[in-house]
């Protein structure tokens, strides 16, 4: 009898340690247990990195923290289409629970290595255009996110508000990016239904900026250039070369603004991450299916000028513009 209860005191200690420490609040799963999410950047451009911060910051702010509620594996390609590849390939034989594509080679970089894991985009301006979803409405698959779509025709009108006189517009982007490909097309159509001439030029890489930036400012009025990642990586070149034939150049986005364009109706890069973020957590809460949840967009553009550069190209900003616009110095 007393063999009994001395058994069965030690099996209710034990118990009750068990329960007691299964229950603990303050108890860290260990770090294979942790969801890991795979974040997939193109390059280190201005736009990109403030995508990136977005999505950290959602992702806190929902309770995903690196190293305490999730492993955050974070990895940057450095534009280069070999460090893609075995990236994406890296997040899935570690098992990613979710991957998150910075822009559009990202994603479709992710998208080949894997058709199970859940991906989010993070700024892809045309998912559909880029075959990652059977539609924006209804992606289908495992992939759903965030499109950075600009309003194209408000820039054009900005054109129009800010150089009465201009007739023909260059519009320059990378023939190796989906998303630039979409938007060039959609631009000169705007255009010349708003009545400008157009030229189009692409580039291959960012060693055809200068030459070929210089090509098309000494033939345009201005320049326009969409969302493009091999364009924003040698923002700083293309603007030297329109500086050089006094020629200002209407970029898709605010951070190519501060990088030396004149003007933009554009998005908040940053919101844009946040949004991604939001998604991120969602699928990882399992409150959302990427099959079933369709592409999200930003409605709200805003306008942005650059008064240093107008000045230093002689172009006098409207009064009324200025008094609405953020002013980037
Ligand atoms: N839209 C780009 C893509 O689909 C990514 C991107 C977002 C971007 N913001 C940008 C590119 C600003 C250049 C500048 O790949």
């Amino acid at each position: 009898m007393k063999k009994m209860i001395g058994f069965i005191a030690i099996l209710t200690i034990i118990l009750t340690v068990a329960f007691f420490s299964d229950t603990d609040t303050t108890a860290q799963p260990s770090e294979n247990e942790l969801p890991v999410v795979g974040v997939l950047q193109l390059t280190s451009h201005p736009a990109l990195d403030l995508i990136y911060e977005g999505i950290v910051d959602a992702l806190n702010e929902a309770g995903y923290v690196d190293g305490e509620t999730m492993i955050l594996d974070f990895q940057n390609a450095q534009g280069d289409q070999s460090n893609l590849n075995s990236m994406s390939t890296r997040f899935v034989s570690r098992d990613a629970d979710v991957m998150v594509g910075i822009a559009t080679p990202s994603a479709q970089s992710l998208a080949n290595a894997s058709s199970q894991i859940p991906i989010v985009l993070g700024a892809v301006t045309d998912p559909e255009a880029s075959n990652l979803v059977a539609s924006n409405e209804e992606p289908g698959g495992n992939i759903t996110g965030v499109s950075d779509e600009t309003p194209i025709q408000e820039q054009f009108e900005l054109i129009q508000e800010i150089l009465p006189e201009a007739k023909s517009i260059g519009i320059l982007y990378s023939s190796s990016e989906d998303n630039s490909i979409v938007q060039g097309e959609k631009a000169a159509e705007i255009a010349k239904e708003m009545g400008f001439e157009t030229i189009t030029m692409t580039v291959s890489s960012t060693n055809d900026v200068s030459q070929i930036g210089s090509a098309l400012a000494s033939q345009v009025d201005a320049i326009w250039v969409p969302t493009d990642n091999t364009v924003a990586s040698a923002m700083n070149t293309l603007v030297e070369a329109a500086d050089a034939e006094g020629i200002p150049i209407i970029p898709a986005v605010d951070t190519m603004v501060e990088q030396g364009g004149l003007a933009t109706v554009g998005l908040n890069q940053y919101e844009l991450g946040k949004l991604t973020g939001e998604m991120t957590a969602a699928i990882l809460d399992g409150k959302i299916d990427p099959a079933t949840t369709p592409i999200q967009y930003l409605e709200q553009g805003d306008i942005f000028v650059n008064p240093e550069k107008a000045e230093e190209l002689g172009i006098i900003l409207p009064q009324q513009m200025m008094e609405q616009a953020t002013i980037i110095d």
